[in-house]
């Protein structure tokens, strides 16, 4: 279990936001966090770069099929939201240091929306459950890229760098919303929990529709990408089949594996049954 990061997490100006080794639900206890980055707001629709990053991912294979129907107008449907500017600043960063990362991250936030639509009706939800995926890694781009474009095994300070990404990006989300409990941290901290207890960084069970469909998209995408020194690229058949394995294991939710199939193959989806967002996701309580 991994409580705490080895070194010190720093904005993007390197203002240090968590000092190496403090554990992670004491700082998030005991700082108390300001609307300081929010000051600067940037609005999606402001943001052209990304947005046409964004409709690359449309036109990609498989995913092509799965889009074609889903927010005709995303434009406009992304174009009100807004985030704090540096969380764009971040996005650009990574665009130029971790190329795979970004695309990696803009299908997730895409595919992983037009899933949770099929059980999430309310629009806004589902926007604010966008920008979570959207930021679930933003803790990958504190690894150096030699570690992240390393080929082969790697070392167990490589490994735990790689471990304690979560506990980074919800650290991160955490300042830049000014607030540990936003979903946007939370999903940053939970993205790599699973509902047994067998993930990292803490092994804890988790019940949420948005990291069950986080976890499935941000596998099958990782299992039919490109990484040249990784492992091999697998044809989605071969990466359906690994990821039904994993689900009668008892590591994936069924139900968004088999929508996941459904939709990719153009098939109907029968008898979906019906779920909730759980524990991470809910939308804030009226005040
Ligand atoms: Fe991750
Ligand atoms: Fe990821």
């Amino acid at each position: 279990m991994i409580t705490s990061i080895s070194v010190a997490v720093k904005d993007l100006k390197g203002k240090v936001l968590l000092e190496p080794h403090q554990d992670i639900s004491d700082w998030a206890r005991k700082t108390v966090f300001t609307s300081d980055y929010q000051k600067k707001k940037t609005k999606f629709k402001e943001s052209s770069q990304l947005l046409d990053d964004i409709s690359l991912i449309f036109k990609k294979e498989p995913y092509k099929t799965i889009l074609e129907k889903w927010a005709p107008n995303f434009r406009e449907w992304l174009g009100e939201i807004w985030a704090p500017s540096i969380v764009f600043d971040e996005l650009k960063a990574q665009r130029l240091r971790d190329p795979y990362g970004y695309a990696h991250t803009l299908t997730i936030a895409v595919v992983g929306s037009r899933l949770l639509e099929l059980w999430v009706t309310a629009a806004p939800t589902v926007k604010r459950s966008f920008v979570g995926l959207l930021l679930h890694d933003l803790g990958k781009t504190r690894v150096g890229s030699a570690i992240l474009d390393k080929p082969g095994e790697l070392d167990s300070l490589e490994r735990q760098a790689i471990h304690e990404h979560p506990l980074v990006g919800f650290a991160l989300n955490s300042a830049y919303w000014g607030d540990s409990n936003h979903l946007c941290a939370q999903v940053a901290l939970h993205h790599h929990e699973d509902r047994t207890g067998g993930g990292y960084p803490r092994k804890i069970k988790t019940n949420s529709l948005i990291l069950d469909i986080l976890a499935i998209v941000d596998r099958f995408d990782a299992l039919i990408s490109e990484r040249p020194f990784r492992y091999k690229k697998h044809t989605v058949r071969e990466a359906f089949d690994i990821l039904k394995k994993d689900t009668d294991d008892g590591r994936y939710e069924p139900d968004v594996l088999k929508a996941l199939i459904a939709l990719v193959r153009r098939e109907k989806i029968s008898d979906r049954k019906k779920m909730k967002l759980g524990t991470i996701g809910r939308p804030p309580k009226a005040t």
